[in-house]
C-alpha cells in the first residue's frame, strides 16, 4: 500500500508511520527525518535546509521533491511505502502526480493547535536512530534514553515555542488545503488524534484496513 500522513506539526504523524511500517512491513519515509540527518552529517543539501527548518520555515519545494524523488526509487519502496511529512505544498502534491503516484489512503490527523503546543514541549528525540518519546505520553523505559540504541535523548531544535507558532502558522497557509485536495480523490479518511497514542493509533489502524 502507499500511504500518506497528513497533519499538523506535531499532530504524531511520525509515531503512527512508525507504527503503520511496523505493522505493514513498509518503509515510512520522513521528508523532516532525512532532512535532519542531512544537517547532522553537513551535506551540501543539508547545509542548505538547516536556516530553513531552524526557524520552522517550509524547504523549497524543489529540494524536497528531488529528496523524495531519490528516496522512493530505492529497492525497499517496491511493495509499497508510507510518506510522513511530504507533500506539504501543494507544488508537492502536483509534482507526486506527476511522477505517476496515486495514494492508496491519505490519513489526515486532526489535534487543535493548544494541544499540539502543550505536546511539543514534552517530546524527545533519539539523535542516533530518530525514535521519538514523549516525557508523559510515550516515555522510553528509562526516561532518558532511547530504547532502541541506547544513546542519551534530546530535544529538537525546531520544538522551541517560538518557532512552533512559526510552523502551525504555515502548516494552516500551506498545508492545510492539501486536505480539500486530497479529499476530492476520494482516498482521504480524518483520523481525530486522541490523548493517548494507542488510541489514535486504533483509529489509525482502523482508517487504513478500510481502504485496503
Ligand atoms: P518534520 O520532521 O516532518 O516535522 P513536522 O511535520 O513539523 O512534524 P513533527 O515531526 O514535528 O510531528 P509529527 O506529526 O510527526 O508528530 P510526532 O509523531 O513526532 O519536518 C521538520 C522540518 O523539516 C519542517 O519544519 C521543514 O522545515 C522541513 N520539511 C520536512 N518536510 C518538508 C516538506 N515536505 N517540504 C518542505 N519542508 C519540509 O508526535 C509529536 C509528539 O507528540 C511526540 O513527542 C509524540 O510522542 C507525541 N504524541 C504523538 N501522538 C500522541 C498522542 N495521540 N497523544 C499524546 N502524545 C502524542
Amino acid at each position: 500500500m502507499k500511504i500518506m500522513f497528513l497533519g499538523a506539526p506535531g499532530a504524531g504523524k511520525g509515531t503512527q508511520a512508525e507504527h503503520t511500517s511496523a505493522r505493514l512491513g513498509i518503509p515510512a519515509i520522513s521528508t523532516g527525518a532525512i532532512i535532519r540527518e542531512a544537517i547532522k552529517n553537513e551535506t551540501a543539501m543539508g547545509l542548505a535546509a538547516k536556516a530553513y527548518t531552524e526557524k520552522g520555515a517550509l524547504v523549497p519545494d524543489e529540494v524536497v521533491i528531488g529528496i523524495i524523488k531519490e528516496r522512493l526509487e530505492m529497492d525497499d519502496c517496491k511493495n509499497g511505502y508510507i510518506l510522513d511529512g511530504f507533500p506539504r505544498t501543494v507544488v508537492q502534491a502536483e509534482a507526486l502526480d506527476a511522477m505517476g503516484i496515486e495514494m492508496d489512503a491519505v490519513i489526515s490527523i486532526e489535534v487543535p493547535d493548544e494541544a499540539i503546543i502543550a505536546r511539543m514541549g514534552g517530546r524527545r528525540v533519539c539523535p542516533k536512530c530518530s525514535a521519538t518519546y514523549h516525557v508523559d505520553f510515550k516515555p522510553s523505559k528509562d526516561g532518558v534514553t532511547c530504547d532502541a540504541c541506547g544513546e542519551a535523548l534530546t530535544l529538537r531544535r525546531d520544538d522551541s515555542p517560538e518557532v512552533v507558532a512559526d510552523r502551525l502558522r504555515i502548516y494552516h497557509e500551506q498545508t492545510e488545503p492539501l486536505k480539500d485536495y486530497y479529499a476530492s480523490k476520494g482516498r482521504m479518511k480524518i483520523v481525530i488524534g486522541q490523548d493517548k497514542v494507542e488510541d489514535t493509533t486504533a483509529l489509525t489502524d482502523a482508517a487504513i484496513d478500510s481502504m485496503k
